[in-house]
């Protein structure tokens, strides 16, 4: 990134304030941020940045990098932008901080990422949680860093209008280098696990698929809709909050009760979640043999109960382990976007060549392949 276009753009780059937010790769824990469940995700070293400093003009001037657009509003025109889909994000944040803290000055900023979007690496949480926390830091906000997570979903929910969970925004936030953070979705309490990959030889891959299926967006609200649903039967039985709550006995009980394809949607949850506590602690006590099989189980139930994978990822990840991947499996929503993959060092090279090969030879267009680095969650810079 070049400072100097800052001065570009702004005539000087005196007084403005630099902050950085994490992409991130999940793990273990697919589709169960919303049921109030456990998400393992680890923050990676691709960053989204946001400058900013206060102006005395009376509107907003906001210049982004990657679109190289700026663009100017005040007040009265924060309303979702069809043209420029990139200015909503930096405006629901601004609105979700102007309920909880009233207006606040006006300011010029300088918007980078640097972090492939919608290979399901989530640019758009990094986006938020970088504005939300460079926002509270220089107009010193005194927002507590939890609730910097959960306004930029707020944001992503009711401006952008995506009805995500709060994996992403959560872990940009509390995000730590070598470090893989067990999130309670439900009391949002969290855990760092130490994950050193590269004292294991291993190395971290994601793979993108390169394809966005037209379902991805509206599969992902079915989801969320098929969770509702079943929980509202099971609560005219059971005395149950949220799916998360589901024991053996109540799970056992569902499975009795919900009609297809409900009851696969919950044996996902219930057994995901269960997996996502397995990995964590297998982690902590040093088991690294046993976490394969929690992926690999972990994509299984994804392709056949939760029905979020595609032909591309389920391809990507067969051949992964054919090559000698480690470990592997889809990550993120699902319908496209990217695996994880943990891949011995020794192999990698060799490894990433023959992926690209057959991946190109089957699709007939090439995937994108990033290995990536652990890295810290949101600060200033
Ligand atoms: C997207 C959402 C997250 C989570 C995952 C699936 O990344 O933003 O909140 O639901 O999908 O695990």
């Amino acid at each position: 990134m070049d400072f100097d276009r800052i001065e570009k753009i702004f005539e000087d780059k005196k007084n403005f304030r630099g902050f950085r937010a994490p992409g991130r790769v999940n793990l273990i824990g697919e589709h169960t941020d919303y049921h109030q469940g456990f998400v393992l995700p680890v923050s990676i070293s691709k960053f989204f940045y946001f400058f900013l400093r206060k102006n005395n003009v009376n509107k907003f001037r906001v210049y982004s990098e990657n679109f190289d657009e700026l663009y100017e509003f005040d007040y009265l025109n924060i309303t979702f932008n069809k043209e420029k889909p990139w200015v909503n994000y930096l405006q629901g944040v601004i609105t979700e901080i102007v309920k909880l803290k009233g207006e606040i000055p006006c300011f010029d900023a300088y918007l980078f990422g640097e972090i492939p979007m919608g290979a399901g690496l989530s640019s758009s949480a990094a986006y938020e949680v970088a504005v939300a926390y460079g926002i509270n830091t220089y107009f010193d906000l005194k927002i507590e860093k939890k609730e910097i997570a959960k306004l930029s979903q707020r944001a992503e929910n009711n401006f952008v209008g995506a009805p995500c969970g709060i994996m992403d925004q959560f872990i940009a936030t509390f995000g730590k280098e070598k470090t893989a953070l067990l999130i309670d979705t439900l009391t949002l309490d969290y855990e760092n696990i130490p994950f050193d990959i590269n004292k294991r030889g291993l190395s971290l891959v994601v793979i993108d698929t390169k394809v966005k299926h037209s379902i991805a967006g509206e599969g992902y609200s079915t989801r969320r809709r098929e969770g509702e649903e079943a929980l509202k039967i099971l609560r005219q039985h059971l005395n149950i909050n949220s799916l998360r709550d589901l024991q053996d006995e109540t799970f056992n009980f569902s499975q009795k009760i919900l009609p297809s394809p409900l009851r696969e949607r919950v044996a996902h949850v219930f057994n995901e979640n269960k997996r996502v506590l397995a990995f964590a602690n297998d982690l902590k006590n040093d088991q690294w043999q046993n976490l394969p099989k929690y992926m690999l189980d972990s994509h299984l139930s994804l392709k056949n109960l939760y029905e979020v994978t595609c032909e591309e990822l389920d391809f990507l990840v067969e051949k992964a382990l054919e090559y000698g991947a480690f470990a592997s499996r889809m990550t993120g929503g699902g319908f496209g976007g990217s695996t994880v993959n943990l891949v011995p060092q020794e192999i990698i090279d060799r490894w990433i060549e023959k992926i690209k090969t057959s991946y190109e030879d089957k699709f007939g267009f090439k995937p994108e392949i990033l290995v990536l680095e652990t890295s810290d969650g949101v600060r200033e810079i």
